[in-house]
């Protein structure tokens, strides 16, 4: 009965495992765009053949172990072993490329002229993310974010300046490199409104693990109202605290490695912060935005992220600490 028991559960954890790696912001096998929906066609596809060969196999396997009657034949044998030992496999393996050939092209083409087109920076490590306009210029920076309209293609440049980072939206297609020295290109075409998780897929050292982003699929119409509240510069701090934290910004030298647009801060190191209290996350996708959580960060970034580049900030006080994050955590 024991036994019994064991081996249900072990089917149960396996039905109940596979079922939620199928759904989720961050599955390959739940697509929300066209990219992502052809990688899992291709894998249903091997995955419905893997399981016919192996039964064929296993039923080739119980028809010659059982106790034979009749006199061997090896002529028949010849025959057994090129037939499923070479025509076979042959045939299978050439259907398997032609059909992987012919699904490549769309893959791998380029958005129309004219398409939405965002930049992404592998960084040490987190995603730095612009949207160009037409000429190529940025129109926003933000960090460990994308949004995209639903329903139109969209153009991404990715590069590095560092080492090799790999881009990927499982739900919304493959992974494409992100390599020094060069520019790739990858096009997807987001089909269903949702939040997507990304992430990085090529081990790239420390904080690897943490180098996460969000991927938000918007109407057209709420996502060209995100970008144009992304376009404005930075809001003014209303309360005093808020003015004291944007005074502390200033004088504790955040400016030299951020940019606050709108104000003097105009660093390129570390992520833009003109919206950040309006971010879905905080350091790579693995934190909220609350003032809490901000000042959390400021203090100690190494403890919520290790590896990360930012310093402590602990020597400015707890008073400025928290006069900062309140004014971070208002910058929408
Ligand atoms: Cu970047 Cu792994």
């Amino acid at each position: 009965m024991r036994v019994q028991g064991g081996a249900a559960s072990v089917a149960a954890c396996v039905l109940i495992g596979g079922a939620a790696g199928c759904a989720g912001v961050q599955s390959a096998l739940d697509p929300g765009g066209d990219e992502a929906a052809t990688v899992a066609r291709l894998f249903w596809t091997m995955t419905a053949g893997a399981l016919v060969i192996w039964a064929g196999v296993v039923a080739l396997g119980w028809y010659y172990g059982r106790p034979h009657e009749e006199a061997p034949s090896p002529r028949r044998d010849r025959w057994l072993i090129l037939g499923s030992g070479v025509v076979f496999p042959v045939t299978v393996l050439t259907a398997l490329l032609a059909y992987g050939l012919w699904m490549l092209p769309p893959l791998v083409s380029r958005a129309p002229e004219g398409s939405l087109t965002v930049e992404v920076v592998g960084e040490q490590w987190w995603w730095r993310v612009r949207y160009l306009d037409a000429t190529g210029a940025p129109l926003v920076e933000l960090a460990n974010e994308i949004r995209l309209p639903v329903g139109e293609p969209v153009q991404f440049r990715l590069s590095s300046d560092n080492v090799i980072h790999s881009f990927w939206i499982p739900s919304l297609g493959g992974k494409m490199d992100m390599i020094p020295g060069r520019t790739t290109y990858l096009t997807l075409h987001p089909t269903r409104v949702g939040t997507f998780a990304g992430a990085c897929a090529e081990y790239c050292g420390t904080a690897h693990g943490y180098m996460r982003f969000m991927v938000d699929v918007m109407d057209p119409a709420a996502f060209d109202g995100w970008l144009a509240g992304q376009r404005q510069v930075a809001v003014e701090p209303q309360t005093p605290e808020t003015q004291r934290g944007r005074d502390v910004l200033r004088r504790a030298g955040c400016g030299a490695c951020h940019t606050v647009r709108g104000t003097s801060a105009d660093g390129l190191i570390g992520p833009d912060l003109t919206h950040v209290g309006s971010r879905m996350s905080l350091g790579a996708a693995g934190l909220s935005t609350d003032a809490a959580t901000l000042e959390r960060w400021v203090s100690a970034p190494e403890r919520l992220k290790p590896g990360v580049h930012m310093p402590a900030f602990q020597m400015m006080g707890s008073d400025d600490i928290r006069a900062l994050a309140a004014y971070l955590e208002r910058l929408e």
